[in-house]
């Protein structure tokens, strides 16, 4: 009973310190934190019914922050009802939108980002962020943990992703892909 008072007493304080470093101009919906998240940026994130970030039987729940960044004005990010996802992801959309439909299950460690952050001119690196372009993860799709999703990539639904892949092209419905960059291993 202490050891559980301690623990919720403890996280509560990291979940404040997390709220109050959060930035977001507009966020709609109110998921269930379960690690304390960061929300950053001067766009709009959007939550449906039911969705849940970090886990509790999971790494990283005691060390370290989700961190969800809608970073310019215009950049959207929308998880739809009944996402999940497990500790320490990383969303960054710079200025287009990143979709996250039904009932998606995401492992931890996943980075997903809408733009490259960097020109690949070597005159214009530091200056301007390169082309922003969608990401959409459809419908009851499943992203294992350490997996990397880059700009402009759509997955389709049901389907899998498998651990440590880096997505850069699209995947279609109802398929087990992965590697580096990640191509479809198996029809599901
Ligand atoms: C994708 C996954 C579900 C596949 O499981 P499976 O259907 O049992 O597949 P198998 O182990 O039979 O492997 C099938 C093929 O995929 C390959 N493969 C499996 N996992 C892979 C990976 N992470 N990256 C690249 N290739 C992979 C296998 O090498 C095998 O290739 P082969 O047919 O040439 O021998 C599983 O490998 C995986 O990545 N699970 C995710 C675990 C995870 O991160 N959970 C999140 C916790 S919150």
């Amino acid at each position: 009973m202490i050891r559980a008072l301690t623990i919720f007493f403890l996280q509560k304080k990291r979940h404040i310190r997390y709220r109050i470093l959060s930035d977001i101009s507009y966020l709609f919906g109110k998921p269930k934190l379960i690690q304390p998240t960061l929300f950053a940026g001067k766009g709009k994130i959007f939550f449906g019914a039911n969705v849940v970030i970090g886990c509790e039987k999971s790494p990283f729940l005691y060390s370290n922050y989700s961190y969800i960044e809608a970073r310019n004005p215009n950049a959207k990010i929308v998880f739809e009802d009944g996402v999940w996802t497990n500790n320490n992801l990383v969303i960054i959309c710079n200025e287009s939108n990143i979709t996250i439909r039904k009932n998606t299950l995401i492992g931890f460690n996943v980075e997903i980002f809408d733009c490259d952050f960097h020109s690949i001119q070597p005159e214009k690196r530091k200056e301007s962020s390169g082309i922003s372009s969608p990401v959409v993860i459809s419908e009851n799709v499943w992203i294992g943990s350490n997996v990397k999703i880059l700009k402009g990539v759509s997955i389709g639904i049901n389907s899998i992703i498998a651990n440590g892949s880096v997505v850069s092209s699209d995947i279609p419905d109802n398929v087990i892909a992965g590697g580096i960059p990640a191509k479809v291993i198996k029809k599901i």
